[in-house]
């Protein structure tokens, strides 16, 4: 029998919060994460288990949500579609159900968002989007957080994103809308955030094919891969589409002195942008993986102890 929580909230796309939860859950975040560089022991999730599911690779989703867990005193299970049975086609509705009366919460990566929604509207306990092809709620936290222990709040900022229309856009086209930053969108005709997304965030973005004045006067740059997670066979036709949007000292130049430059990561040197930029002194790309960590504790604590 499944459990009745007549609280359950779900994380799917950062439009699941509200404007001041999502600023809770980043101050939230810095406090966690200098409770843990202090060495305390918190561990307000004992007992509790969260059971992961990767259709698609990780590194830093998969470890910052098993040590985030470890951290909280509870247990997280990996799950991929190789070694259980949602690779042999049991359904992810007799999947979340099986689930939810085992752990209290799930977290999943995988292709189609409506794929997450059905699990989410099986599921008893918690869902967490660790990515599909639409949004990438999670990096978020961390990069709000970031910005936010960097720079202080990013209202009435503006924030440059350079390449493709993909699932990290997205996320930045709610993020925009719901802290309230401008968001400038350079990418290549053709490679637009979806319209779904542009209908939704209209008042908050401005989507050019001029990279150049895109970045001018920006107080943050971001990029990501030309070619996501399921799009491989199209890397070759996105390096030719894209090879006037690598993110480049010319650039950074452009946006205001003291402009950040993030990514979420994993990062091709020479192709969205260059080792100078990445490895550069404007670059917090390592406090914005280490964020994942705190952030998602943060996010662990408010759908599960709220
Ligand atoms: N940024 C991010 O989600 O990284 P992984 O694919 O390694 O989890
Ligand atoms: N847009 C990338 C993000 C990886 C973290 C992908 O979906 O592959």
């Amino acid at each position: 029998m499944n459990k009745v929580n007549n609280n359950l909230r779900h994380f799917l796309t950062l439009t699941d919060l509200s404007s001041d939860e999502f600023r809770q859950l980043i101050d939230r975040a810095i406090e966690l994460k200098a409770i843990q560089h202090r060495g305390e022991i918190f561990e307000p999730l004992k007992n509790k288990v969260l059971a992961m599911i990767f259709e698609k690779s990780s590194t830093r989703t998969r470890v910052s949500f098993e040590s985030g867990m470890a951290q909280f005193g509870g247990h997280a299970i990996f799950l991929s579609p190789r070694d259980s049975q949602l690779g042999r086609g049991e359904p992810i509705e007799d999947s979340a159900k099986v689930l939810s009366s085992m752990t209290d919460c799930i977290m999943v990566r995988t292709y189609e968002h409506e794929k997450i929604e059905s699990l989410a509207n099986h599921s008893s306990v918690p869902v967490i989007n660790g990515l599909t092809d639409a949004v990438h709620p999670c990096q978020l936290l961390a990069d709000m957080q970031t910005y936010f222990e960097q720079r202080g709040d990013i209202k009435g900022k503006t924030v440059t994103w350079v390449g493709d229309g993909n699932n990290m856009c997205h996320s930045y086209m709610h993020a925009a809308m719901l802290l309230g930053f401008r968001l400038n969108i350079a990418c290549p005709e053709g490679f637009e955030p979806e319209q779904a997304f542009i209908d939704e965030t209209s008042d908050h973005i401005t989507i050019t094919h001029d990279v150049t004045s895109a970045c001018k006067n920006s107080d943050l740059i971001v990029t990501d891969v030309w070619a996501s997670m399921g799009q491989e066979e199209e890397q070759k036709i996105r390096e030719q589409a894209f090879s006037d949007y690598q993110v480049t000292t010319k650039l950074m130049a452009l946006a205001n002195d003291d402009a950040l430059f993030m990514h979420c990561l994993p990062a091709h040197r020479g192709e969205e942008v260059s080792a100078n930029v990445i490895d550069g002194s404007q670059s917090v790309v390592w406090d914005e993986a280490e964020n994942r960590l705190h952030a998602q504790k943060a996010l662990l604590e408010f759908l599960l102890l709220k």
